[in-house]
């Protein structure tokens, strides 16, 4: 249980729609200094935890182990974010080709903000057309692996900032295109909001989802963005398929 106390804010306030709840109910009932942890990172979280105390009981010894792997495995990305970025990098780069960005906007010279960055596995492609690229990531593991990874190859076009898709740390008008690869719909509203305040007029913003988020049918944030103004496509580069949606602002 000791990755769980990596989590960071904001991580810990979307606990409630991330961990299954009876499974951290018996992980927090045998781990009370777990609960002061995550109270501490993120007061708000609180009144979500005592609900979950109180309407899930502590699991028998059995019961408790099998919670606890199924409590880590739902958040296996955030873990992996934190323990291994290089392996979260290198699993992520199979359905990913910024083909599906360029065949709708060119990059070239161009101001682009990669926003839910991650890895940078956007950023990085983006950086030798683009004249800057700004990365936006939450967490503070992963823009370090952007910073160590674009000191090594001398990327120097490549800015990384700690922000989230709803509050990003730059001025308005700022970006020519804004990206998003599999990094949108926490707060949709605020985020479509925020997008419309730093893309300039006549710029481009585009949201991507690899497989198997490309042909499924059943994505949440499709109407929305849909009723929002964007288009939408399936991009097909040999075996990868890129559902992108798309908005000239
Ligand atoms: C599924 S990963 C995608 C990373 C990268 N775009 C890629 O395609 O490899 C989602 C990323 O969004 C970040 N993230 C989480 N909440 C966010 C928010 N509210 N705004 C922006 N990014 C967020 C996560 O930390 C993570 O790096």
């Amino acid at each position: 249980m000791h990755d769980l106390y990596l989590l960071e804010a904001h991580q810990v306030a979307d606990l409630s729609n991330r961990a299954p709840d009876a499974e951290l109910a018996a992980v927090l009932h045998a781990n009370p200094s777990l609960r002061r942890f995550l109270v501490a990172r993120c007061p708000s979280i609180g009144s979500f935890l005592s609900r979950l105390l109180t309407d899930y009981g502590p699991a028998a010894a059995d019961e408790l182990h099998a919670a606890e792997e199924s409590l880590v495995w739902e958040l296996a990305d955030w873990i992996a974010y934190q323990r291994a970025p290089e392996a979260y990098d290198a699993q992520a780069k199979v359905d990913w080709d910024i083909s599906a960005v360029t065949t709708v906007v060119s990059l070239q010279d161009k101001i682009v903000i990669d926003c839910g960055a991650g890895t940078g596995r956007v950023a990085f492609d983006a950086a030798p057309m683009a004249h800057h690229v700004f990365a936006v990531e939450p967490v503070a593991k992963l823009r370090q692996f952007m910073r160590d990874k674009a000191t090594r190859l001398g990327v120097d076009n490549l800015h990384v900032l700690d922000g989230f898709l709803h509050s990003i740390p730059l001025p308005a008008d700022q970006a020519d295109v804004l990206l998003t690869c599999q990094a949108i719909g926490w707060h949709l509203p605020e985020e479509l909001q925020e997008i419309d305040r730093v893309v300039r007029r006549g710029g481009m913003t585009m949201h991507l989802f690899g497989a198997p988020g490309a042909t499924e049918p059943d994505n949440p944030l499709h109407q929305p963005l849909l009723t929002h103004g964007y288009q939408t496509d399936v991009h097909q580069e040999g075996d990868v398929h890129i559902r992108r949606y798309w908005k000239r602002m």
